[in-house]
């Protein structure tokens, strides 16, 4: 049996962490859950099956010695407690963002290759079958040269009302290291971590200071200090190029629109649900076309975690890649705030 805890008792911790461990108690032993806030973390030990609660991850560590740990608190705080967890001997899948630096998903990624243990990050987007589609053409080379990649995480109205997506000093910034992040791994992922010339980016706070509510909820428009959307160009040493444009609230026609589109010399294409197209003469031909994408991601995400401590070789969105993202994150932050394009 491996002993799971999982620190930062909060909403994706429940629905989507003990959701997932509580499914493989054969051999797995919930042991514990922390929160420094102790009402929380004994409700949701209770409430989903841990044995027990604590405030203090340090105290944690000494007495319950976890084999593996999820990482699910407020994104300033993902550092401390995967290196405290990686120093303790544990196995870990953080959520995402890696970190709040560069720096920071760094020293994650060594001490995670000095102490040989498994560190995760939640990219569930990867896991989707659309994403094993779409990968599998371009490596079999049916997209042909893809020059043109277009990831977008937007939304119309959707400033999250809960935690602190809204504080900078807590979250590291806003739409673009909560949802652009995801589709920038899936883009990065499927094009098999090209090596980055140049970054541009361009950033705006148009709305979350004057608004205060939306599809999720309501937030407080005087504390809004994050983004509300940046427009990013990344330009791969192989020529190539990669748009990601992101959002937590943007005036446009659809509610929500969380995708990537491939553009290659032979083919495009689209991510979620995965289809593959080719213009002959004008015409459009479907090479590929799913008809809904796979949902099943989260749950997919935490299998892998699971299967590859317990020994299978499955893919991980693992502590390198975790840093390659989080780098990319950094030089658009940093080419937005200086106006101008950052070199890497
Ligand atoms: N993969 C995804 O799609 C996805 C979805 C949602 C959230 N997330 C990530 O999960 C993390 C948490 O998000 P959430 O929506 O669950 O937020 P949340 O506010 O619901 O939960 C955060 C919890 O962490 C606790 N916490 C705060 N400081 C802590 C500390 N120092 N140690 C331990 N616990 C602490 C809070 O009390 C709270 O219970 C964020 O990093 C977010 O980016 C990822």
């Amino acid at each position: 049996m491996k002993k799971v805890a999982i620190i930062g008792a909060g909403q994706v911790a429940e629905k989507v962490h003990a959701a997932y461990y509580k499914t493989r108690t054969q051999e797995l032993e919930l042991v514990a859950v922390i929160d420094p806030d102790a009402g929380r973390a004994r409700d949701f030990a209770e409430q989903n099956g841990f044995a027990r609660s604590y405030v203090d991850a340090a105290e944690m560590f000494e007495t319950e010695k976890p084999d593996m740990v999820s990482i699910c608190t407020p994104n300033r705080f993902h550092f401390d407690n995967v290196m405290l967890a990686l120093s303790h001997g544990a196995a870990v899948m953080c959520e995402k963002p890696p970190a709040m630096t560069a720096n920071e998903a760094q020293q994650m990624r060594d001490l995670a290759a000095k102490q040989h243990l498994v560190l995760a990050y939640d990219f569930h987007h990867r896991f989707a079958t659309d994403m094993r589609e779409v990968k599998k053409a371009y490596k079999d080379g049916v997209l042909g040269e893809v020059y043109m990649t277009k990831a977008k995480a937007l939304r119309r109205s959707g400033v999250p009302g809960w935690g602190s997506f809204t504080n900078k000093a807590l979250q590291g910034g806003g739409p673009l290291i909560d949802i652009g992040i995801h589709m920038l791994d899936a883009a990065m992922y499927v094009l098999d971590f090209p090596q980055v010339k140049k970054v541009t980016a361009k950033m705006f706070q148009k709305i979350g200071t004057k608004k205060s509510e939306g599809t999720f909820g309501t937030w407080d428009p005087t504390k809004y200090d994050v983004e509300d959307a940046v427009f990013a160009f990344i330009e791969f040493e192989n020529g190539g190029l990669l748009q990601l444009e992101t959002s937590f609230v943007l005036q446009m026609k659809e509610s929500s629109v969380l995708n990537v589109e491939f553009f290659g010399d032979e083919a495009g294409a689209t991510l979620f649900p995965a289809e593959i197209y080719t213009d002959r003469a004008g015409e459009l031909v479907t090479i590929l076309k799913k008809e809904t994408a796979d949902e099943e991601r989260h749950a997919k995400s935490m299998q892998a975690f699971v299967d590859r401590v317990l020994g299978a070789d499955v893919m991980v969105a693992d502590a390198e890649q975790g840093y390659q993202v989080q780098r990319l994150i950094e030089a658009i932050y940093e080419s937005a705030e200086k106006g101008e394009s950052v070199y890497l």
